[in-house]
């Protein structure tokens, strides 16, 4: 269900039960290879362990992209020019945001979240670090078209979608996106994506299964969250997380592996699983300068310029909305 915005509502059913998550779990458990939707990871407690994902000591992405947004200040104001509404999808609470808009001269900032209060609370925080600056915060969900407000109808645009968030789409999702934002945005507007780099496997793997078992506890939360929210009796205890490379997809997967054999329920519904049978939860694909411009390209963005962080772990890519022409 979905209010007039185009924004989820939380559907529950007589007994308080969240009906969507209830029938993406069901459906999910339900394939040969299990599945369950990365975005219900996010339970108060899971919200909280990714937050501290994002400072383990082998999880890079944050740092490097940080390190980015520091570095090239200069450059980014040279190529995106002063004035633009800054449209970031997904409002982070994060450092990021200050350190582009601080670089850059904006004309205003329009942060879009799913969740009004957090919203509400990464907007009012903005505002009083950059006092002159219009704030105009947007409750929607950035997947489908969004109406931006009249106040930024005349600005030319940038948007910005750090953390590679990206990648954790497979690639026709990723590229239905690109082009969503593309339309959203506008003729004259811009795109700063940030997108993580392939590299050395066990850097990949280690950034996804950190040796304090902070993502493993992440991973793990969701079998915890399924049991308390659809009565559920998951043997918690008997998943092991997992993260591997795939070279193919190029991407890392996260995945919940049975250790032993396992029955249980979820709402009435019997699953069984055998050994080393898994149930798959997220993806995160990686790229190198051609791929980034490959989904770019596809997803109507031409790649202007593309910066790297000094260990050359993780990319920011800045590209201009493409123009639709004849061509060859
Ligand atoms: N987009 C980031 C990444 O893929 C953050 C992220 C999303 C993440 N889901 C995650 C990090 C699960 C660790 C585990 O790296």
């Amino acid at each position: 269900m979905t209010d007039k915005h185009g924004i989820r509502l939380v559907d529950l059913d007589e007994s308080g039960v969240d009906r969507a998550f209830r029938s993406d779990v069901l459906k999910g458990l339900a394939q040969s290879q299990k599945a369950i939707p990365a975005r219900w990871f996010y339970d108060e407690r899971g919200s909280q362990l990714f937050e501290e994902i994002t400072q383990v000591s082998e999880y890079y992405p944050t740092r490097a992209e940080t390190e980015i947004l520091r570095g090239k200040g200069e450059e980014f104001a040279q190529l995106i020019g002063p004035g633009r509404a800054v449209v970031e999808f997904g409002s982070g609470s994060s450092v990021k945001t200050p350190l582009l808009l601080s670089a850059i001269d904006p004309g205003a900032y329009v942060p879009l979240d799913i969740s009004g209060e957090f919203l509400r609370a990464a907007a009012a925080d903005l505002a009083a670090q950059f006092p002159g600056l219009p704030v105009h915060p947007v409750e929607a969900d950035f997947t489908k078209r969004v109406e931006l407000p009249e106040a930024v109808a005349q600005m030319p645009k940038l948007g910005f979608f750090p953390g590679s968030t990206i990648g954790n789409m497979v690639p026709r999702t990723a590229v239905d996106l690109l082009r969503e934002m593309r339309q959203t945005l506008g003729d004259e507007a811009m795109l700063l994506i940030g997108m993580d780099l392939v590299k050395d496997e066990a850097v990949l793997e280690a950034a996804y299964d950190d040796a304090q078992g902070v993502t493993a506890a992440f991973n793990l939360n969701l079998l915890t969250r399924i049991n308390r929210e659809l009565d559920a009796d998951i043997p918690v205890d008997a998943f092991a997380h997992e993260a591997r490379w795939v070279d193919t997809y190029a991407r890392i997967e996260m995945h919940l592996v049975a250790q032993e054999d396992v029955t249980f329920s979820v709402s009435g519904e019997e699953f069984s699983m055998k050994a080393g049978e898994t149930i798959h939860t997220e993806n995160s694909h990686k790229f190198d300068a051609r791929s980034s411009n490959t989904l770019l390209l596809a997803g109507h963005w031409t790649p202007m310029e593309r910066w790297t962080d000094e260990a050359q772990q993780f990319s920011l890519v800045l590209a201009r909305a493409m123009i639709p022409r004849s061509a060859p």
